[in-house]
């Protein structure tokens, strides 16, 4: 293995049969910008010796999982488009919710990292639904593919950066303050993490959510990796799992495929937010 396209194709490969981890169909720029990071680091000169490396030191892997699969994130990110939910997408769906007699909410956050956007929906949702939150059956599914960053996000405990854009109230009625900031349980128990690969072939949905019918799923910094095929596929499995009138929100970087254009309407195009005919 040298240091060409082929070479990193046969890389990936070998991750993929030995660990699972798919990232075949990443964006070769971002593959090849992080696992130059790697090389470096390792001392590796080219993939062939940074493939040896992996055999030698089984613990790079975890080493290079992190590097591939960024995982920042924080609670509220893009205020404006929380804004949004919070004054348009969320009531709007409430009202249909009441209007069609139907209780259940569901929800998913594809590509959760360690839970701040699920979290941030869930403490909309108790806001706006008050006292009849009891009426309703929420569940905000939330997936990832970096099982650290879930058993993190399940755990609910978070540093002042993951809560810098969070309002003084919602952090007084909805965090525990104790040198950390531990989310409540009231906000925990509305919220399901599982494993869930974007890219896999097998499975559409997260596998705890059994059938898919969300009325919003938000999937946001997450495709920016992807190649455009592949973003087309996980467009593609998004528009059969959300319900007649469902949202998606999509992140500032992110953008829908042409197909999209076609079963959706687009409610704000700044805040990529847009709703299934
Ligand atoms: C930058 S974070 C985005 C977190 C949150 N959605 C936000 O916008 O703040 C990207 C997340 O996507 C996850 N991810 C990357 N590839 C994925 C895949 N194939 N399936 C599911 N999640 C993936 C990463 O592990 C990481 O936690």
């Amino acid at each position: 293995m040298g240091n060409n396209c082929k070479d990193i194709k046969q890389l990936l490969q070998k991750i993929f049969e030995e660990r699972g981890f798919d990232f075949r169909q990443y964006k070769t720029s971002m593959l090849k910008r992080r696992l130059a990071r790697r090389l470096t680091t390792t001392g590796s000169g080219t993939y062939l010796d940074y493939a040896r490396r992996l055999d030698t030191n089984p613990e790079e892997y975890k080493k290079l999982f992190d590097d591939l699969t960024i995982n920042v994130s924080h609670f509220f990110r893009n205020p404006l488009t929380f804004e949004l939910l919070h004054k348009v997408v969320l009531p709007e769906m409430i009202e249909y919710k009441q209007r069609s007699m139907d209780n259940t909410i569901r929800i998913w956050s594809a590509g959760c990292a360690h839970g701040e956007e699920p979290y941030s929906i869930a403490i909309l949702l108790i806001e706006l639904l008050g006292k009849n939150l009891k009426n309703y059956n929420i569940t905000i599914y939330a997936t990832d593919i970096d099982t650290d960053a879930l058993e993190n996000a399940k755990n609910g405990k978070y540093s002042d950066d993951s809560v810098v854009e969070v309002k003084k109230g919602l952090l007084d009625r909805y965090f525990h303050c104790d040198g950390n900031y531990r989310i409540k349980e009231q906000v925990k128990e509305l919220v399901d993490f599982s494993y869930h690969d974007l890219t896999s072939e097998k499975s559409i949905a997260p596998i705890n959510s059994v059938f898919a019918n969300f009325d919003l799923i938000l999937c946001r910094n997450v495709l920016i990796y992807f190649s455009r095929a592949l973003q087309d596929k996980v467009f593609n499995k998004f528009t059969k799992n959300l319900n007649k009138n469902g949202y998606l929100v999509l992140g500032e970087a992110e953008t829908r495929s042409d197909d999209m254009k076609n079963n959706f309407v687009c409610v704000d195009s700044l805040n990529k937010i847009y709703q299934k005919r």
